[in-house]
């Protein structure tokens, strides 16, 4: 997938990094405790990833003139601006990092590789209703992952099921904006729009508001 910066509003914008070959990029910026976590990631491939994911933030951050907060896990895993002002959410896959910044609005953004087996590990994650409306075809399952993935991560809490918390209204393969609503939890009701964008057998989605 392409790199790109793109400023999606003046309040939001997002970053999606090539992260091989970063491995010379300052990380001054990063915050004291943000250091700490870098430094005690001892896989190789694990510590790229992160790295990728806060340079990504950091250049998302630049292109709406928002200075570098520092983030912080909360006991669900999701990150948090140490200032509190302001939404992040971040993604790793291989060679690959995205990240979005919304400074009114939660969020949540996913990548990743198509994969055959997705189809096959379908009853894990949908619905039945979905798995009606979706092609027998990896693309159209990857699709449907990655938006739940992006849902899952904008509401942040551990526990949501992706098959029984999460239901997405019918969409076709080429569509790029696709609607779905967390359910039966105490988080009821909530709507979700998801911004689809398909680069060769690359899937990203991105909530939006
Ligand atoms: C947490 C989860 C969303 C991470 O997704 P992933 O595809 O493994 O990894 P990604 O690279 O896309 O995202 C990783 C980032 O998600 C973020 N994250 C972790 N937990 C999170 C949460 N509860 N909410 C929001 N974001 C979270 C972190 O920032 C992490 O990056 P970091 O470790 O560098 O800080 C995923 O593991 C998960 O729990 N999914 C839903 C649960 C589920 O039902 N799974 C099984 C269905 S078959």
């Amino acid at each position: 997938m392409q790199t790109k910066i793109e400023k999606i509003s003046p309040l939001s914008a997002l970053a999606i990094k090539n992260i091989e070959g970063t491995e010379g990029e300052a990380l001054d910026f990063l915050s004291f405790r943000e250091k700490l976590s870098y430094a005690n990631i001892s896989h190789p491939g694990k510590k790229t990833e992160w790295r990728g994911a806060r340079l990504a933030i950091k250049e998302a951050l630049e292109c709406i003139q928002h200075p570098y907060p520092g983030f912080f896990k909360d006991e669900h895993g999701k990150s948090h601006p140490m200032d509190n002002y302001g939404y992040v959410s971040l993604t790793h896959t291989m060679g690959l990092a995205a990240a979005i910044f919304h400074k009114e609005m939660p969020v949540g953004i996913d990548l990743d590789f198509v994969r055959e087996k997705v189809v096959r590990l379908g009853p894990k994650f949908l619905d039945p209703s979905e798995m009606d409306f979706l092609d027998n075809d990896p693309l159209h399952y990857t699709m449907a992952w990655s938006v739940k993935e992006s849902i899952f991560k904008c509401q942040g809490k551990r526990g949501i099921s992706l098959r029984q918390n999460i239901l997405l209204q019918p969409f076709d393969k080429g569509a790029r904006i696709v609607k779905g609503k967390v359910y039966d939890t105490e988080y009821t009701d909530h709507h979700y729009q998801v911004q689809l964008e398909v680069e060769q057998d690359v899937v990203l989605s991105y909530t939006i508001w």
